[in-house]
């Protein structure tokens, strides 16, 4: 049974996922206007939302492609947008095939790291009889995925060319280690600069000076521009924002469109009460930074899940006067939204106390065949 739009958020189940229309509409208007100030193409990752709707309003607003992490993020998203960059390595012959096989009519870039990955990828696009963009992806200091920029980076940049389904698109890097406040990014953010100086004059040198240098994370999203020679960039929590962005200032608290509505299950250990989000709802996400706990509430930042258990988020009343009552509704901040998204298969959309839509989580899993 559907619920009548326009109704209150009394009326809403919990646990639930909520989000603030204004602030979603305010958060996607920013980071656009951002993109177009400074000359940008806005490829906005699609992990933190998972949906049509949301990456519908990206493009209305001027986005020019989407990124995915997953293969069925981008066989969803490849109904709303015939541009989509895969940045994760599509490892082994059933991954990559089933990269070569999204909608023909996609103009596809995957983002990688070795000469592996690119033959199996080459062999996937020969087979499915399409063209795939290849971004050189270079660790910047994440130490998670990425060629060392440099001599490696140029060396498989130069083996795209063996491949007659492969062309280079560009270079990527994910900035993931520059986590701290924005204002103290400076010296992070001038060795990035450096670096990228570096490698793309040694590109240039080397003749294969990249169409595309795609970058960007929320933490670094409004410094950007100080950064030499990106055209593209990625963010993607930008959008919802969590209690981690305003925690280093990429954002403020109020800028957190996403919340966890939940109820006031037990108050009968003193000193604490319990509310039915636990990590299923919220996820066990860590926060930098002076803050702890999983979440804080809106409202009351003074109150935060110090504990949980899978349906159990235990909120910590030392530090305030408030006593709920049974039954109460409260909305969490949560540490990191794209978890919490990941969680729910439906989005309620409130503007004010009022249920205004709601929206599907639609590339939430990984879409995986059933056997038959
Ligand atoms: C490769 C890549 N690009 C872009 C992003 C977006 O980062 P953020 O959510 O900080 O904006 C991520 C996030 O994990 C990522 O892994």
């Amino acid at each position: 049974m559907s619920l009548p739009a326009a109704s209150h958020l009394d009326s809403l189940e919990t646990p639930s996922a909520v989000v603030d229309l204004d602030v979603l509409e305010r958060n996607l208007a920013r980071g656009a206007a951002y993109a177009s100030k400074h000359g940008f193409v806005l490829r906005p990752h699609v992990k933190t939302h998972k949906s049509l709707f949301v990456a519908g309003e990206q493009l209305r607003l001027g986005a020019r492609g989407l990124t995915c992490a997953t293969p069925f993020e981008a066989e969803v998203m490849s109904s709303v947008c015939n541009d989509l960059l895969i940045a994760y390595p599509p490892a082994g012959t059933v991954g990559a095939r089933r990269v070569a096989a999204i909608r023909p009519d996609v103009q596809l870039k995957v983002a990688l790291d070795s000469p592996q990955v690119l033959e199996v990828l080459a062999a996937a696009a020969e087979t499915a009889g399409r063209k795939i963009g290849v971004y050189v992806e270079i660790d910047v200091g994440m130490r998670r995925v990425g060629v060392t920029p440099g001599g490696d980076a140029l060396a498989l940049a130069q083996r795209i060319g063996k491949y007659r389904n492969l062309e280079f698109a560009g270079v990527a890097f994910y900035p993931g280690h520059i986590r701290g406040p924005i204002a103290a990014q400076d010296d992070e953010l001038a060795d990035l600069a450096a670096l990228l100086n570096a490698t793309l004059d040694a590109f240039d040198r080397a003749g294969l000076t990249p169409p595309t240098v795609s970058g960007g994370s929320t933490p670094t999203f409004w410094r950007t521009h100080e950064l030499p020679r990106i055209t593209e960039i990625r963010p993607g929590s930008y959008v919802y924002n969590d209690r981690e962005s305003a925690g280093i200032g990429a954002c403020t608290i109020d800028d957190c469109a996403l919340t966890v509505l939940a109820t006031v299950v037990s108050a009968a250990v003193p000193g604490q009460v319990v509310i039915n989000a636990g990590t299923k709802a919220l996820g066990r996400e860590p926060v930098r930074g002076e803050h702890s706990g999983f979440g804080q509430l809106l409202g009351r930042p003074d109150v935060t899940v110090s504990r949980m258990s899978e349906e159990h988020g235990i909120l910590d009343l030392s530090k305030t006067d408030w006593r709920p009552e049974i039954g109460e509704r409260v909305r969490v901040v949560p540490n990191h939204v794209c978890i919490v998204t990941h969680l729910n298969d439906l989005i309620y959309g409130v503007r004010g106390d009022k249920v205004e839509r709601s929206w599907p989580v639609d590339a939430r899993g990984r879409g995986f065949k059933p056997i038959s």
